[in-house]
């Protein structure tokens, strides 16, 4: 398969399958997929805003591919611009553990895998048994590669957030072994503050000494106390990446303590 192939395949199939707004300029398209969002989730009742962990997973569950697109359209967008700056030479290019919590149908970390290194093990993980079915059948399908076309090597378990995390052989994730970590469109939507305490501490936990946490702010959980709970637990806030210059809800780049920048 050629590199064209593979690029129409994911990065731009990715922007652009199943969308009827390609003509449009890509900030443009982001009113529209908020529009169809307003349109299923208020016009027509859909609900699956919220913390409450059953009610939570019993919504993904039951969405369908379509629905979640149409859902996570918008967070889609965002990922496409935040992630990248996030990543910025933040991982290690060789065998590096990333994680992608809370990854949906491997909608994130098929960004995560297009910036990434053919030499990253990718690892996502998501509480709804129905989306990592997907996840795992888009890996089948040969739907994930790095930008230079390679394949990428990436792995989906399901697992709560909330609970120490293991790998898709079930075995405990090693303390101190994770390079990277992304959340997108879980910590500031679905956590409480005191879920989120429970998951810096396993951050604390796996997060490799000088490694990184990028972490979504949201609605529900606000920026101040995403930073207050991870210094508690020894990160210190790098950065924050915005999509677009007044993006009210930046993704927060931690180091673990002791880490530099890596052009400090
Ligand atoms: C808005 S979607 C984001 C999906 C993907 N990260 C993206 O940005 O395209 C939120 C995801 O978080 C998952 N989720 C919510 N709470 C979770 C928890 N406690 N543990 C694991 N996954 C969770 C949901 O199942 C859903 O797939």
């Amino acid at each position: 398969m050629t590199l064209k192939e593979i690029s129409s395949r994911t990065f731009a199939n990715h922007w652009k399958r199943k969308s009827p707004h390609d003509r449009f300029p890509p900030l443009t398209r982001l009113v529209v997929l908020k529009w169809r969002q307003f349109q299923v989730e208020t016009l027509g009742g859909y609900r699956f805003r919220g913390q409450e962990r059953d009610f939570v997973r019993r919504a993904y569950d039951g969405m369908g591919q379509d629905t979640f697109e149409v859902i996570n359209g918008a967070q889609e967008w965002l990922n496409w611009r935040q992630i990248p700056m996030a990543l910025r030479k933040r991982v290690p290019e060789e065998a590096a553990l990333v994680l992608d919590l809370g990854c949906g149908p491997g909608s994130s970390t098929r960004i995560l895998a297009w910036h990434g290194m053919p030499t990253w093990r990718i690892l996502g993980m998501d509480f709804s048994e129905d989306l990592i079915r997907q996840a795992r059948r888009s890996v089948e399908a040969g739907d994930f590669c790095t930008a230079s076309g390679k394949q990428p090597i990436v792995e989906f378990v399901v697992g709560s957030v909330l609970e120490p995390f293991h790998d898709a052989s079930g075995t405990l994730l090693a303390d101190h072994t994770v390079d990277y970590v992304n959340s997108s469109g879980i910590v500031g939507h679905h956590l409480s503050a005191e879920g989120f305490t429970s998951l810096a501490a396993e951050l604390r936990r796996v997060v490799k000494p000088h490694g990184f946490v990028a972490l979504d702010s949201g609605p529900h959980l606000k920026e101040a106390v995403i930073r207050r709970t991870m210094e508690r637990f020894g990160f210190v806030l790098r950065t924050k990446v915005r999509s677009v210059p007044l993006d009210p809800r930046p993704q927060l780049v931690f180091q673990s303590a002791g880490g530099q920048e890596p052009h400090a």
